[in-house]
């Protein structure tokens, strides 16, 4: 089921997320809403927060690879890449953030078995900014400068080309 993405002035958006107990048939029920609700908006992520939902999950799709994550939790970072990035709940912006080259990443699957997912680049940056929203952080909150933030055109080609839209 498509569900609404929250925007960026609701205060759901900034409570932290408290952790999964147990993947159940309800939590895989949420993470296939959450990534028929990314697919939907052409996302390359998406955090429960943007849901309203409080709990620690994210989802993302790179490289058509599908990730859909319990728990996730940054066990390392290294490196570093500037970029422009945007958010599904911040539609209609971009701004440059700076982020881990490289990140592993310790969290439960949709079996509940835990993985450890070891991303660079665009997937690095997605799981950076997914486990942001975990703990109510916005991308707006880190801009290397507000000077960076632009107002694009939501959906535009400027926005999906510059950003992540996560
Ligand atoms: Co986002």
């Amino acid at each position: 089921m498509i569900r609404e993405i929250l925007t960026r002035d609701n205060p759901r958006l900034r409570v932290k997320a408290v952790r999964v107990p147990k993947v159940d048939d309800g939590v895989r029920a949420l993470m296939d809403d959450m990534v028929e609700t990314m697919l939907n908006s052409e996302g390359v992520g998406l955090a429960a927060t943007q849901l309203g939902v409080s709990l620690r999950v994210i989802v993302c799709k790179v490289d058509n690879q599908l990730y859909q994550l319990a728990n996730p939790e940054l066990m390392r970072a290294s490196g570093e890449q500037i970029g422009y990035e945007g958010c599904l709940s911040v539609p209609g912006y971009i701004g440059e953030v700076a982020r881990a080259e490289k990140v592993v990443v310790k969290a439960l699957n949709r079996h509940g078995k835990e993985v450890r997912i070891k991303g660079e680049d665009l997937l690095a940056r997605a799981l950076q900014h997914e486990i942001d929203h975990l703990d109510g952080i916005l991308f707006v909150d880190k801009l290397t400068s507000i000077d960076t933030l632009k107002e694009v055109e939501v959906g535009s080609e400027e926005e999906e080309a510059a950003a992540v839209a996560v």
